[in-house]
């Protein structure tokens, strides 16, 4: 099969297509024909820095990509709940760029027919963090929340979530995002210095919850404004955050969680805005379009 992975670590042009055997589905596993895959900055920080999360390692070539959407095209004993033919989303860590990707069953859910490929594609991960996170702080109707990188894969999911379940939504982003900002339905602020009075501005009653998506200047930020910490949340600056006794949030994925996203989709809650569009050829080009942390959306490589 096709696959873009690294061959070792390094700028985005280790980032290679090569032909690389295609996997089989064992026992509770299917394998899927890959269609779309997300492309985030964990990918980009795997391919400059070798970094892997406890008790992944890496092998090269390393295929990269935390979530995909396709074709169930093989399925392996012990599943019931899937067939050959069946259109599917889910997640699988370090082997999404590519034409076949094998996981469990229970990392995967139906994608509603109209959902088009690229937007199935990069739900799965970004869209968990920003579940995970607003989950753990809390968050629901009355709160104003303050979302930190609202613009960003992550927050672009967060932002409409925590509109979807009744809070009122602040969110930083340069000044070129701030339409897309409003267009999900946050109320945009520049971050940068002076943007506690910002915030403050337009929350003269206060903040409620803040989720960091941006890192350590963020963070203080959100101490500064005096939110309880127990419901200010980072899912960047984790060293920070355990010195400010702030909660460090690693996504916690699972099949309930994603269908909930997928259902939210289906009844018009949650947009999923792509940025760009790459070619599975072109995965350098979109490490290279990730990688500088700024845009809206989400990136995505496409297999034909
Ligand atoms: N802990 C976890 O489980 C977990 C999971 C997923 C992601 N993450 C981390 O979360 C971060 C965001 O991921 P992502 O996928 O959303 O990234 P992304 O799609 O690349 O978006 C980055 C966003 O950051 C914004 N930004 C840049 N500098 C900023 C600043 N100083 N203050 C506020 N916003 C700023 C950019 O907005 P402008 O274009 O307007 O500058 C851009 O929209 C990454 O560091 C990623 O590694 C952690």
């Amino acid at each position: 099969m096709k696959a873009a992975a690294i061959v070792s670590i390094g700028p985005p042009g280790v980032l290679q297509t090569m032909e690389l055997d295609e996997p089989q589905a064992g026992k509770g596993h299917v394998r899927v024909r890959v269609k779309a895959a997300g492309v985030q900055p964990f990918d980009c920080a795997v391919r400059s820095s070798g970094w892997t999360p406890p008790g992944l390692q890496l092998r090269f070539p390393q295929i990269l990509g935390n979530e995909f959407a396709g074709i169930v095209d093989q399925v392996g004993e012990d599943v019931a709940d899937f067939s050959v033919g069946d259109e599917v989303l889910g997640w699988a860590l370090l082997a999404c760029y590519a034409e076949y990707v094998v996981v469990p069953a229970a990392q995967i859910v139906r994608k509603p027919k109209a959902m088009p490929w690229e937007e199935a594609g990069v739900l799965s991960a970004s869209g968990q963090t920003a579940h995970t996170a607003l989950k753990e702080l809390g968050v629901g109707s009355g709160d104003t929340v303050l979302i930190h990188a609202a613009a960003g894969g992550v927050g672009t999911f967060a932002v409409q979530l925590a509109k979807a379940w009744g809070a009122d939504v602040i969110g930083t982003a340069s000044e070129r995002n701030h339409e897309y900002l409003r267009s999900l339905g946050a109320i945009p602020v520049a971050y940068g210095a002076g943007l506690e009075q910002r915030v403050q501005a337009v929350a003269p009653n206060g903040v409620d919850a803040a989720l960091d998506a941006a890192g350590d200047d963020a963070l203080r930020s959100s101490v500064a404004l005096g939110i309880d910490r127990r419901r200010i949340g980072t899912i960047v600056s984790f060293e920070l955050g355990e010195r400010l006794g702030v909660r460090a949030i690693r996504s916690e994925r699972s099949k309930e969680r994603l269908a909930e996203l997928v259902a939210l989709y289906a009844q018009g809650k949650l947009r999923i805005p792509i940025r760009c569009v790459f070619p599975l050829e072109e995965a350098a080009s979109a490490h290279r379009e990730i990688e500088p942390g700024h845009g809206f959306g989400k990136v995505v490589l496409t297999m034909s």
